[in-house]
């Protein structure tokens, strides 16, 4: 519901982009997604892992593009709210507790990634994700947030 690519060639396309957002982290590192719910009811999600290498290039080959700030930045994070969870500090809440598990595994600082005018980008600031790096994959810009422990 929050991604741009809402329509798929066919079920194994589709399986394939759960697999790069959802099913690569949840197998990997399932200490690192933590979902949010009341009542039964989902209300979003954050996952990711507490460092990025080349072994995530493989599903997600932009990460590359950014591979000499993994150092600095090395945790790596995707978070989503259901549309009628949005704007009423969930994220905030979820991005918090996130950090907490990946400062205790010992990671230095953590990132994002998102658009360049992405509307979320004031967000991810006010969560201290002051360092901006832009650069290009196949010709389209992406903005790189990054946060120091
Ligand atoms: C970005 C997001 C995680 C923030 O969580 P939240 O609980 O809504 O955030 P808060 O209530 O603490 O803060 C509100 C801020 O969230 C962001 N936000 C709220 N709704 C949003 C939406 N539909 N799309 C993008 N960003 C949104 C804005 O930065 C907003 O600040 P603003 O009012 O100054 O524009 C959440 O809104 C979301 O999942 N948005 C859609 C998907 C998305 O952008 N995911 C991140 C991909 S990199």
């Amino acid at each position: 519901m929050t991604s741009s690519v809402r329509e798929f060639s066919s079920d194994e396309a589709r399986a394939k982009f759960v697999y790069k957002y959802f099913g690569f982290y949840h197998e990997k590192f399932a200490d690192f997604c933590w979902f949010a719910q009341k009542e039964g009811k989902s209300l979003g999600y954050c996952l990711g892992a507490p460092m990025t290498d080349s072994s995530f290039f493989v599903y997600q080959p932009h990460l590359e593009v950014f591979n000499d700030l993994y150092e600095v930045f090395p945790a790596h994070l995707h978070i989503n709210l259901h549309p009628d969870s949005q704007g009423l500090g969930i994220g905030k809440l979820l991005v918090e507790k996130w950090e907490e598990v990946a400062r205790a595994s010992g990671a230095l600082g953590m990132h994002i990634m998102t658009g360049v005018d992405a509307r979320n980008k004031s967000f991810y600031l006010r969560q201290g994700f002051t360092t901006e790096v832009v650069r290009n994959y196949k010709g389209n810009p992406i903005l790189f947030m990054g946060k120091n422990f």
